[in-house]
This record gives C-alpha cells, sequence and structure tokens, in this order.
C-alpha cells in the first residue's frame, strides 16, 4: 500500500442516440476530459478506523467498516465492495477524499465518473491495479443504483475515455473524428434524475409498443447516419440528424420547455444542429457549430437562459 494517491475520471455527453439505446439501439458519446471528478487517497500508518470517504460536493461522509453488513444503495461503499470482493482483500485503512466539477443529475455522467475516479484510486493507493474491463463492470452495477437499467453506455464512454458507437450487450467500439467538430453545451440548471425519465419512456412504450417502437428505430437510423456522416466528414448531415433526433425525443416526452428553448435559441443563431443531451427533462443542451460564431451562440444561449455554457472541439486541427 502506498501512502497517497490520486485518480479522476472525465464528464461525457451523449451524441446522439439516448434512451433508444436502453432498448438496443447504437448511441454515440464523447468524453469530456476538462470537467473531472477526482478522487484522493490518504494511508496514514496508524489510521485504525477502516475506509472513511469524504464526498465534500454532497456535504457526505461515511465509513465501511464490515464487508457483509453496508448499506449496498450507497453507490461508494457497493462500488468498494465490489472491488474488494474482486481482489479477495479486507477493507483496508484509508481516507478517500472526492471532489467533483461536474454537475449531478445534468446528463453528464457524474455518478459513474465519481465512481470510476474513486474505485481507480482504490487500485492504486493498494497497489491492486485494475484493468478498464473490470472496472466498468464495477461501474455499470453501481450505476444500477443511480439508473435501475441502464444501456452502459455513462459507464462506458467514461472509464475508458474515448468516443464510442454503443450498441447495449456487444463489444465496445472505440472511434476518431477526423473532422474537426466543435459543440456548445448549454446547461439548463435544471436537476433531472435519469432514472424516472428512462421509468416514463418505458411506460410509454408499455402503452404502444408499435409507435414507440418505430421512433426508437428511427432514432437508431440516425445515429447509424451520424457514425457514417462522422467518417466521411460531414458536418452539415451530422447536425440535420442532431436536430431530427431531438424531435424525436420530444416524441419520447423527455424534452422540457427549458431544452427546447436553448435548442431554439442555438439553432436560429446558426448552430449547424442541436438536441438534448443524456436523459432529458433538464441537463444539458448540446449544438453542433460553426467555429466562426461559437462566441455569438454561447452569448445568446446565457441570454436565454442557460445557466453554463461550455465550448469542446474534437477531432484533428
Ligand atoms: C443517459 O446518459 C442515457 C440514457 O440513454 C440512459 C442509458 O443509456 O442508460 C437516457
Amino acid at each position: 500500500m502506498t501512502m497517497f494517491a490520486e485518480s479522476s475520471a472525465p464528464a461525457k455527453i451523449i451524441l446522439c442516440g439516448e434512451h433508444a439505446v436502453v432498448y438496443g439501439q447504437p448511441a454515440i458519446a464523447i468524453p469530456l476530459p476538462t470537467i473531472r471528478a477526482i478522487a484522493r487517497a490518504f494511508a496514514p500508518k496508524s489510521f485504525g478506523q477502516k475506509l472513511r470517504i469524504l464526498a465534500h460536493d454532497v456535504g457526505e461522509e461515511f465509513s465501511f467498516t464490515d464487508l457483509k453488513d453496508f448499506d449496498r444503495n450507497n453507490p461508494l461503499l457497493l462500488a468498494a465492495n465490489l472491488f474488494f470482493a474482486l481482489n479477495k482483500m479486507d477493507i483496508p485503512d484509508l481516507t478517500v477524499d472526492i471532489t467533483s466539477m461536474i454537475p449531478v443529475a445534468s446528463g453528464l455522467g457524474s455518478g459513474a465518473a465519481v465512481t470510476t475516479a474513486f474505485v481507480r484510486v482504490l487500485a492504486k493507493v493498494t497497489e491492486r491495479p485494475i484493468d478498464d474491463n473490470d472496472l466498468n463492470k464495477i461501474v455499470y452495477s453501481v450505476e444500477k443504483i443511480h439508473h435501475g437499467t441502464p444501456s452502459g453506455i455513462d459507464n462506458t464512454v467514461i472509464v475508458y475515455e474515448h468516443p464510442v458507437y454503443f450498441v447495449r450487450n456487444q463489444s465496445i467500439e472505440k472511434f476518431a473524428f477526423g473532422n474537426p467538430m466543435t459543440f456548445v453545451i448549454a446547461d439548463t440548471g435544471i436537476g433531472a434524475e435519469t432514472h424516472l425519465a428512462v421509468a416514463d419512456v418505458r411506460t410509454l412504450y408499455d402503452a404502444n409498443i408499435q409507435k414507440i417502437s418505430s421512433i426508437i428505430n428511427e432514432i437508431g437510423h440516425i445515429v447509424k447516419g451520424v457514425r457514417q456522416a462522422i467518417s466521411s466528414g460531414d458536418n452539415k448531415k451530422i447536425g440535420q440528424l442532431m436536430t431530427q433526433n431531438h424531435k424525436l425525443l420530444q416524441e419520447l416526452t423527455v424534452s422540457s420547455s427549458e431544452l427546447d428553448n436553448l435548442v431554439e435559441t442555438a439553432l436560429s443563431c446558426g448552430a449547424i444542429g442541436a438536441k438534448l443531451s443524456g436523459g432529458g427533462r433538464g441537463g444539458n443542451m448540446i449544438a453542433l457549430v460553426d467555429n466562426l460564431n461559437t462566441v455569438h451562440i454561447k452569448d445568446k444561449l446565457l441570454k436565454a437562459g442557460a445557466r453554463k455554457v461550455f465550448e469542446v472541439s474534437v477531432g484533428n486541427h
């Protein structure tokens, strides 16, 4: 065991295919390397309190002292338990301190990023290296607490920190953006629990399987089109497909007036395409923009009520 270790994990954004991905359609997600969750572990020599976790951003502190008797609904305790079980080890004397730049319940993968950074730091400080496949399995198990029936896209893009074309239960397809692309992301500032939106789509689906299946299939078709347009460097096509994807997400009832307003604002200022991103109902909007009008679009989005805006560039520059 070392005395100190630090690890981190990025936020993520879904470019297209959210919700439909839960039903087996593909989706595309990208990591946001500059927005991160960070975990620091300290192992003082005579601590004797077992694992103490300080989660600053949520103002919580808890201890892990018993491998069998612990709160399995606590994501970090469950993550620690799965890591110790994988390594057939007892609970080490440690303090882990967690901070995160990722807003919670905003569609940016805060929960998966915190869990990923946390398990990574346990692996580092206890000198029991974990590979990304095992880490991804642990984070997915923990995601089930947050999301109920997660597709696995959030943990996958965050753990591998690479753009992914993701299909549930299939091997992960990483890809690179050949053509440079700039996205503006705008936060409605409204927190929304992904699992509630996912559950509502399920209710809608159960009530009208034919109609909702056809929307879900259409979204899958759009994602395949985006994948092709990324390969051929056709940003205009990608933008068109993103906006179409937003309309279908509206039909799935996961948009909101605030998200629609940000999408409309981005499009009316010249964005190539725009849509909600993630679970919806609140959280973030993503717009594909032309580099030349990025500042103008960001300004208009703030004036239209976005709580925060930021810019992400991908591909070769
Ligand atoms: C959440 O980031 C994406 C959803 O499709 C849920 C999931 O895939 O688990 C809404």
